[in-house]
């Protein structure tokens, strides 16, 4: 039985090799794509995510559009890392198929009230303002959620948008800190994780390799993505930070990880956002998070192109 997944996005390239592993992988039952302002504004991740479907020949994928800026503060998106259309890369054809009329916060409530309680598993790949929207509006949901499986936050590995924060939880603290509260269990990959799951040449060159548009597209994308990343930090690819969230349900034993406490900054002049993970269990602070920090990143790669080459 494939297990049931809501896919909260906002493409972003490496949010898009997430979608394209989680629709190429038949362990896994896509109810939906939900799209948030994150790395671009909505109606581009709302667009992006649509490109996507298309891409794997999955046009019938209900794809909705959600919050379009945070709980309480403006939007801050990152065209500087993902470019102007937050595909750039690759160049694909407009979609066709169509944005569903519900709200993305309507689609999570209703679909987690009426699937069996424990049955659905939510994956949030960009900031975390659909999902705590949800869980503000319909407490009586957060005992239904299967388990939250998101991309977001660091600690080891610092910030990646500020010197203390990570890009999806420093766009809306607030909503990061309600879903962290919220008891649903959650598996957080970090940059600790996703900082070691980096692209090489002969990775991107097997994603090219791959037969169809799929690969060449991929490759294209994370040519994009990765100048950001090497500049930066001076490393020899990028880290495809989303796709790690899939490639964890498809495979745990490719991770490792501990229960910590985790809890989320939200007024700190210097350091707004920070994911402050009690690693060394210095506090009597309860564990909520299995914090993700490892990676057999070979094995990772392996996945996502044998994966890739389905579609
Ligand atoms: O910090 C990395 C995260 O921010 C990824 O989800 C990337 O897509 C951006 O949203
Ligand atoms: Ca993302």
């Amino acid at each position: 039985m494939a297990r049931k997944i809501i896919i909260d996005t906002d493409p972003g390239q490496d949010d898009a090799v997430a979608i394209l592993l989680a629709l190429a992988s038949p362990e896994l039952q896509v109810l939906g794509i939900t799209c948030v302002a994150g790395n671009v504004p909505l109606k581009l991740t709302a667009r992006n995510a649509r490109v996507v479907c298309e891409l794997a020949g999955r046009p019938e994928v209900k794809v909705f559009a959600g919050c379009d800026r945070p709980l309480e503060r403006r939007l801050v998106t990152a065209e500087h890392v993902h470019g102007k259309t937050g595909l750039d890369g690759a160049e694909l054809p407009e979609p066709s198929m169509p944005l569903q009329d519900a709200h993305a916060v309507d689609f999570l409530i209703e679909t987690l009230r009426r699937e069996p309680a424990g049955s659905v598993t939510l994956v949030p790949i960009g900031p975390l303002t659909n999902i705590a929207t949800a869980m503000r509006r319909a407490p009586d949901i957060v005992p239904r959620i299967e388990r939250i499986v998101l991309m977001g936050g660091a600690y080891f590995e610092v910030g990646n948008i500020t010197p203390a924060a990570e890009f999806n939880i420093y766009v809306d603290p607030e909503a990061a800190d309600r879903v962290f509260r919220s008891g649903a269990p959650i598996t957080m990959l970090p940059l600790d994780v996703t900082h070691r799951a980096l692209t090489t040449r002969p990775r991107v060159e097997a994603f090219r390799a791959l037969p169809g548009r799929v690969g060449p597209a991929v490759a294209g994308w994370t040519d994009f993505f990765e100048r950001f990343d090497k500049e930066k930090y001076g490393a020899q690819g990028a880290p495809l930070h989303d796709p790690c969230t899939i490639a964890w349900l498809l495979r745990p034993d490719l991770f490792t990880g501990r229960e910590i406490n985790v809890e989320i900054e939200t007024e700190g002049r210097l350091t707004l956002g920070m994911t402050v993970a009690d690693y060394w269990r210095v506090t009597d602070r309860k564990p909520n998070v299995t914090f993700i920090r490892d990676i057999d990143d070979a094995g990772f790669y392996a996945l996502l192109t044998e994966r890739l080459a389905r579609l």
